[in-house]
């Protein structure tokens, strides 16, 4: 980090907002997604830059986009002329690009998969959900990633079939790649939500959607940008290791290789936000983030926390969330 741009450390007790305004919920992401930052908005809301809101904020990077909220609820709130989205996870991008390039045809095929389905009685559909998934791996081995083409438009009616139908919606693969969360439980999903892929695909026109790794972003990062950091979660005790997204881990030292990224395009004056799961939480003596990120204003925020198994642990736990410019209330 540049010496001018150094402040002092300011850790600040933040209260999540309980409610959301009812424009939160217009456009929703169209993927649940492990680490969905939903809840957050209200707050992220407040310490998004303000040349977000003053529209000199022209471009919007989202390097670890996941399900998307934070971009759904920028796109629908400011007003922006490009976005980048980006994530390592393959599959993903294939639904990004099919919903914003042939989102009737998904809409056709997802409808089909939704009739089929939800006719069926409980230990049937279980045996379709696990023909699906058999099927869905199997053709990993076929598919060409890098050329879109008619077979992404049924693989993304697969991957969002698994995604509504899987136990929790939790997109998790095994060591060979292969996509393993059970079959859920629910009486009625919502298989297919033609009006909100539709919204959803008129928003992400605006978008360059790619597969990449967060380490390629800097030389695509320009002026009037502003870039939202959302990594995999550091861990919260060791053994609670949560790898839910692909078979690449994401470890200490790939934090330590973004907060490298981070302190770069600082340099560049580019307008950045970060967030991650509180460290203190389980060690309060555990100053990871405050050590990479020093220097930066960096945010507690308390939050509801489900993925914890362990009920006790489940309660209220805070969330970090780190800016490199100031911001008014
Ligand atoms: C915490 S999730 C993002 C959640 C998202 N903000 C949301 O609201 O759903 C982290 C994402 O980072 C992606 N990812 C993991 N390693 C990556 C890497 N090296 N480069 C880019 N993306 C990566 C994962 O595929 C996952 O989608």
């Amino acid at each position: 980090m540049d010496s001018a741009g150094k402040r002092d450390l300011h850790i600040q007790h933040h209260h999540a907002a309980q409610h959301f305004p009812e424009n939160h919920e217009v456009l929703k992401p169209f993927l649940k997604w492990a680490g969905g930052k939903r809840r957050l908005l209200p707050k992220f809301q407040e310490l998004y830059p303000r040349e977000l809101k003053n529209h000199k904020i022209k471009n919007y990077f989202e390097p670890f986009l996941g399900s998307g909220a934070v971009f759904f609820h920028i796109a629908q709130n400011y007003k922006i002329d490009n976005a980048y989205l980006y994530d390592i996870n393959e599959e993903l991008i294939i639904a990004y690009r099919v919903v914003q390039k042939d989102v009737y045809k998904l809409i056709t095929e997802l409808e089909k998969y939704e009739k089929s389905y939800l006719k069926l009685n409980r230990s049937e559909r279980s045996t379709y959900y696990y023909g699906l998934r058999w099927k869905f791996n199997r053709q990993r081995h076929y598919m060409d990633f890098n050329t879109y083409s008619e077979k992404w438009i049924r693989r993304a009616a697969q991957l969002i079939f698994l995604n509504k139908t899987c136990y929790n919606g939790l997109y998790r693969v095994n060591s060979y790649g292969d996509f393993n969360t059970a079959a859920g439980d629910y009486n009625n999903p919502k298989i297919c939500d033609p009006e909100n892929l539709i919204k959803v695909s008129r928003y992400l026109q605006m978008a360059e959607i790619k597969k990449s790794s967060f380490d390629l972003l800097e030389n695509h990062v320009k002026h009037n940008s502003f870039v939202y950091f959302d990594p995999p979660y550091r861990p919260l005790s060791k053994s609670s290791c949560f790898t839910a997204y692909s078979s690449a881990r994401f470890d200490d030292t790939e934090q330590i290789r973004l907060s490298n990224v981070f302190n770069r395009l600082h340099d560049k004056g580019i307008r950045l936000m970060l967030s991650n799961s509180d460290p203190k939480n389980s060690d309060p003596d555990d100053d990871f983030f405050d050590d990479l990120y020093s220097g930066f204003n960096i945010h507690r925020v308390p939050v509801p926390r489900f993925i914890n198994s362990n009920a006790e642990k489940r309660g209220c736990v805070s969330e970090i969330i780190i800016t490199n410019y100031k911001h008014i209330a």
